[in-house]
């Protein structure tokens, strides 16, 4: 007997524990806590005007960022579009792809970052997570050419109206600046990392002691 033809997840990826999630989202909060009421967001805060009540006082990202995850954080491999999206096929047919279904890993977050869009997290991925990731993702344009894992983070929060999808993109933002040897403005150091601003509403928070949170390879099917 023929069987049906196997079922394809909206995505693939690493969802994280109730507990890592826990600490990320907390670090997360303080984090725009911190730049909210920081003297030198506040000089820049005309990029998020909708969240200015007072500005003398201090901005309010956690409330900036209203859309945030449900539940536990991910850290998406491939969109698959329940296998609509381009190369899903591929990517689930894949020998790596399927043994690592359901294995425990541990994410490396060195980065939180946040723009006029998003706040998310910075993934460093090792060389074994990085066989799980697709080869056609770390591009903003099809021209684009960063290292492998480029793309990799956590959203943690996105600004109204503006889709999960932007965060990925808006990391590559970085790096491109990065790549093109711009380090951002030195603004010194805040509580756990050192804090770096790129220009329009673009702040990058090197964290000083990296957070390993653990996750679990799968699938998420809507
Ligand atoms: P995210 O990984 O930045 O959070 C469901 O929408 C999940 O798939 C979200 O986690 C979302 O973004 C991610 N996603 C949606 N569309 C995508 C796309 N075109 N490319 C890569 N990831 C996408």
């Amino acid at each position: 007997p023929s069987l049906e033809k196997e079922f394809l997840p909206m995505y693939f990826g690493w969802f994280l524990s109730k507990r890592s999630s826990e600490i990320l989202r907390k670090a997360g909060q303080a984090f725009l806590d911190e730049l909210g009421s920081l003297k030198a967001f506040k000089k820049e805060s005309k990029y998020f005007a909708s969240a200015i009540e007072d500005p003398k006082i201090k901005i309010d990202l956690t409330s900036y960022f209203v859309k945030r995850p449900p539940g536990v954080l991910h850290c998406t491999t491939k969109y698959m579009d329940f296998g609509k999206a381009p190369g899903a096929e591929e990517y689930a047919q894949q020998e790596v792809v399927k043994t690592s279904y359901g294995k425990g890993f541990t994410l490396s977050v060195s980065a939180l970052f946040v723009t006029t869009k998003t706040v998310g997290a910075r993934v460093e991925l090792s060389e074994q997570q990085l066989l799980l990731w697709p080869g056609d993702t770390d591009k903003i344009t099809p021209a684009d050419n960063f290292p492998k894992g480029s793309r990799a983070h956590i959203t943690l929060g996105c600004a109204n109206g503006v889709e999960a999808v932007q965060t990925g993109l808006d990391l590559l933002e970085f790096i491109k600046l990065e790549k093109a040897g711009n380090k951002g403005e030195d603004m010194g150091e805040i509580g756990g990392g050192k804090l770096q601003y790129f220009d329009n509403g673009m702040w990058m928070f090197v964290l000083s002691k990296k957070i390993d949170v653990k996750a679990i390879f799968s699938g998420y099917y809507g």
